[in-house]
């Protein structure tokens, strides 16, 4: 397996398909802005390799995948806003709003939310008889983690709070699992409802696609924070510091680094194993490599 170029090619089909969508003016402009400014793609990339190791193709769950990105892009538009994060870079560019006004910022993130669940209940494949049902499905794994019991949930935890400035890490790793594991548990589970809608996958792997991304988006949003502090805003896209000027309990304040990157390693280890429980028809090697190169990303 060549990771880097499987990466390369699944990336490439994601950029594409995604300039499709929104070539106009007004509000347009501003989701196109912000949806093609060069995101790392991995939660797309995620759904149609998950396809792939469930015995589909990628082109599959292109669809489903451009979908999770769409809702991603939303999230980020919003998680930037001054009654956020209020940050001024994102994916190496000013935010959204520091461009078009936090008006048309807010409304940039309405519409792709909605042009998210468009375009995966739209989405054509090959599925047939019951397997019908394959994008209501993924709309339903997308909606209960964009929503409060996911992402918004998390949002609203991380920003408004439960009360309580200092978090102990059990209650980080559940804020983190709502705002940032629930949308790479969607991505990898819609994956797997892709290849579902036309053969048979063993019961077996949705909970490997479950666990596998749970881990990883523990360990992801723990390197994240890292990356907070240490990392470099040209390569990071993002401003260093954000976090601390925001006065926010992560894990790099509560453990300190060293405790991070060891945390961040077992979560990546744990999920491989749970890639391993499952009985995958097709390859899971780049899915395994994928974790391990998330844990040292600079970006
Ligand atoms: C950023 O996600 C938000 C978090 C959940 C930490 P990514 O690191 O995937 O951002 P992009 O899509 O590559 O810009
Ligand atoms: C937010 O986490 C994750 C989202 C749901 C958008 P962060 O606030 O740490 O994400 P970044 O660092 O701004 O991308
Ligand atoms: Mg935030
Ligand atoms: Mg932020
Ligand atoms: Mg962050």
């Amino acid at each position: 397996m060549d990771f880097k170029q499987e990466m390369e090619t699944a990336r490439q089909m994601v950029e594409a398909r995604l300039a499709e969508f929104f070539p106009g003016d007004g509000l347009q402009e501003a989701m196109r802005y912000s949806l093609l400014a060069g995101g790392k793609r991995i939660r797309p990339i995620l759904t149609m390799k998950f396809c792939e190791a469930a015995g589909g193709k990628l082109g599959e769950a292109l669809d489903f995948g451009c979908g999770v990105e769409m809702l991603h892009t939303y999230s980020l538009i919003h998680d930037d806003l001054p009654c956020m994060d209020n940050d001024d870079l994102r994916r190496g560019r000013p935010t959204c709003h520091k461009v078009y006004g936090e008006c048309v910022a807010t409304l940039a993130g309405d519409a792709l939310q909605a042009a998210a669940f468009q375009t995966v209940l739209s989405a054509k494949g090959p599925w047939r008889g019951e397997g019908k049902v394959a994008p209501a499905l993924a709309a339903n794994f997308l909606a209960v983690a964009a929503g409060e019991r996911g992402m918004c949930g998390g949002q609203y935890l991380d920003t408004i709070g439960d009360g309580k400035v200092i978090h102990t890490a059990e209650e980080l790793t559940a804020i983190n699992d709502k705002k940032t594991g629930a949308l790479l548990r969607a991505a990898c589970l819609m994956g797997v409802a892709a290849s579902a809608g036309h053969r048979k996958v063993e019961e077996n792997c949705w909970d490997s696609a479950k666990d596998y991304a749970t881990n990883l988006g523990l360990a992801f949003q723990i390197r994240d924070d890292m990356l907070d502090v240490i990392g470099n805003a040209a390569e990071f896209g993002k401003p260093i510091g954000s976090d601390a000027s925001n006065e926010k309990s992560t894990y790099v304040s509560l453990l300190g680094i060293e405790e991070c990157e060891r945390r961040v390693l077992d979560y990546t280890e744990r999920a491989k194993a749970a890639l391993r429980a499952g009985t995958w028809r097709g390859g899971t090697e780049f899915l395994a490599a994928l974790a391990d190169s998330l844990a040292e990303r600079t970006k």
